[in-house]
């Protein structure tokens, strides 16, 4: 494997969970091109192999991820540069995954950190997670989605707040606004979240993508139209065996074995 391939580490369970693991624990795991371009490459290969279902996102060391990488970044020169290269377009992998994804944090999940957490479809947060958007105090704004996924997750005042001073969210913090869906005890981040994930890789793998791309599409559409397009793959769950089989193993007081698992 090359020093890029290593920088993500990708962990197949038998359960059908995918574990990567940001592994630059020196940089508190910046998130470098390099780092962004493997995690986009592991989760292609989630995505593309049938035995996987579900995957965790999660860090060595103390962090998550304490940010994209800030010294890579000021080695742009300028606008041109940075516009030229598209500086960040690749971060967009993880939000096109189309396998659910979890985030277990742990430690620092600062800008892009927090951010690449927001682009996971749930957040598990270790007691000492600590969350925000510092980009105000470098003299930048949040890039890859921060502005827009923070005031979905908590609402405006919240989001301002944190955008506008770049102040620490502490775990519990996140949880009452409900940045993270819980906050479990230090040490037990990781396997609470492959719990999760073990759990939806139990169930019928279209059925969960289904699910999972229809809650996304409450954050880009209207009530009205989100409501068709849900009705819609609702229907299209009669085109699958899996449907048949959870509504008849369901009248045979019997669990169900899902085919496309
Ligand atoms: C590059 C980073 C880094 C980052 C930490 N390091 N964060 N390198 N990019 N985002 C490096 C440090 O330079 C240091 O390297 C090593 O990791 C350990 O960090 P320390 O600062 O010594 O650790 P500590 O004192 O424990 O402080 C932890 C910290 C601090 C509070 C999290 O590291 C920090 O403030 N980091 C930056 C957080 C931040 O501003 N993130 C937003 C980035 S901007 P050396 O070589 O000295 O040991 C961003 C833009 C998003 O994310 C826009 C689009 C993605």
């Amino acid at each position: 494997a090359s020093a890029e391939d290593d920088l993500v580490l990708l962990e197949r369970r038998d359960s059908g969970v995918a574990v990567l693991t940001l592994n630059r624990p020196k940089a508190l795991n910046a998130l470098s091109d390099g780092l962004m371009r493997a995690l986009a490459e592991k989760l292609r290969q989630v995505d593309a192999d049938s035995s996987l279902k579900a995957a965790v996102i999660t860090g060595t060391g103390k962090a998550f991820a304490a940010g994209a990488d800030i010294k890579e970044m000021h080695s742009r020169e300028g606008y041109s540069d940075v516009r030229g290269e598209n500086m960040l377009a690749h971060w967009n992998s993880v939000s096109n995954t189309r396998k659910p994804i979890v985030a277990a944090v742990g430690g620092f999940a600062l800008g892009g950190g927090c951010e690449l957490a927001m682009a996971c479809d749930i957040i598990i947060a270790s007691e000492d997670a600590k969350f925000g958007q510092p980009e105000i105090k470098l003299g930048t704004i949040p890039g890859v989605g921060g502005t827009q996924r923070l005031i979905r997750a908590v609402g405006k005042s919240k989001a301002m707040e944190w955008i506008l001073t770049g102040e620490m969210i502490s775990a519990q913090e996140a949880e009452r606004a409900g940045l993270v869906s819980r906050v479990v005890p230090a040490g037990t981040v990781l396997e609470e979240a492959v719990k999760i994930a073990e759990k939806i890789a139990s169930f019928s793998s279209p059925v969960v993508q289904l699910a999972k791309e229809c809650v996304n599409a409450a954050e880009e559409t209207s009530l009205a139209e989100g409501i068709r397009f849900e009705r819609h793959l609702f229907h299209a769950t009669w085109g699958l065996d899996d449907r048949r089989e959870g509504f008849q193993a369901f009248s045979e007081k019997r669990q169900p074995t899902w085919k496309h698992r």
